[in-house]
């Protein structure tokens, strides 16, 4: 249980059913459910994760061919349009569960699916390290940018308010593409992307409170950005 809970189906995890009690949290209201849940997945996850370090010298030869997309800062994806995601400063344990979503089908996307066919999860820690380069942390003192939207509340227990994913395995949204984080809620909600919590958590939100939550998030700084070309040698 405690070594893949995020990749439970939803009936070992009915997030919604939760969905009862409130209580002040910093500024905001969350269900104790979820203050519950993120302590657990704090002190659990890193350690049952049992996932391998990632080695940049061999991730920057092995991610060579995924910088013609995502080391084009706006790139964008084509039918439909939207823009490629920025993966330098992610969480690179999160990006390793992503790449395992396209190549197991949870994710549904024909050119990353493609893209993350046929590579062991050794290959994607290493391309995952590289890719991310240094992880974006907020300072102490940061603010967040703007007013949180109301439905972005319960939101924040695991993406920040200023958006940076509480967990490594919690993807940071901070300076996103709007247009992308909007893709990707869309695709929880309607069964794109397969995912126990965060079907849950889309699921709840109109294509109202999408938008406002993507045009917050992509808004917070420090931010996520392209990933930067190695210098040559
Ligand atoms: C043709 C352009 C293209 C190439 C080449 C490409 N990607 Fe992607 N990548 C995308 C797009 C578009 C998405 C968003 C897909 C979606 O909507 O789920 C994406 C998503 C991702 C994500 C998920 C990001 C997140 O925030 O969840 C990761 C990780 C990733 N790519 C890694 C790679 C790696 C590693 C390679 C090389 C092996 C690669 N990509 C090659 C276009 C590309
Ligand atoms: C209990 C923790 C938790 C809560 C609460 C939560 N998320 Fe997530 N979120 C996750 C996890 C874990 C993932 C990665 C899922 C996957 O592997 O596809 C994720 C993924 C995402 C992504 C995709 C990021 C990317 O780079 O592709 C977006 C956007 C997102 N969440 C927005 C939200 C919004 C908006 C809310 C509130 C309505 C929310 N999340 C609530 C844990 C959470």
């Amino acid at each position: 249980m405690r070594r893949s809970w995020w990749n439970s189906g939803p009936q070992n995890l009915n997030i919604a059913a939760c969905f009862s009690h409130e209580y002040r949290y910093p500024g905001v209201v969350v269900t104790k459910f979820l203050a519950a849940l993120s302590i657990v997945v704090a002190s659990f996850a890193p350690s049952g994760l049992a996932q391998s370090t990632g080695d940049v010298e061999r991730g920057a030869k092995l991610a060579y061919t995924c910088l013609g997309c995502h080391a084009i800062p706006n790139y964008k994806n084509a039918y439909p349009n939207y823009s490629v995601p920025k993966l330098r400063g992610q969480h690179p344990e999160y990006l390793v569960l992503a790449l395992q979503a396209y190549r197991n089908g949870e994710r549904s996307h024909a050119t990353m699916s493609a893209n993350a066919a046929g590579w062991t999860d050794q290959q994607f820690a290493d391309m995952s390290v590289f890719l991310a380069g240094p992880v974006v942390k907020a300072p102490d003192t940061a603010k967040p940018i703007g007013k949180i939207p109301e439905a972005a509340q319960t939101c924040v227990a695991c993406h920040g308010a200023d958006g940076i994913g509480i967990t490594p395995q919690y993807p940071t949204l901070a300076g996103q593409h709007a247009d992308y984080l909007e893709r990707a809620l869309t695709d929880y909600k309607k069964g794109g992307r397969k995912n126990a919590i965060m079907g849950g958590f889309a699921g709840q939100l109109s294509a109202r409170d999408i938008k406002s939550i993507a045009a917050y998030y992509a808004a917070q700084r420090p931010s996520l950005d392209a990933v930067k070309r190695p210098a040559r040698r």
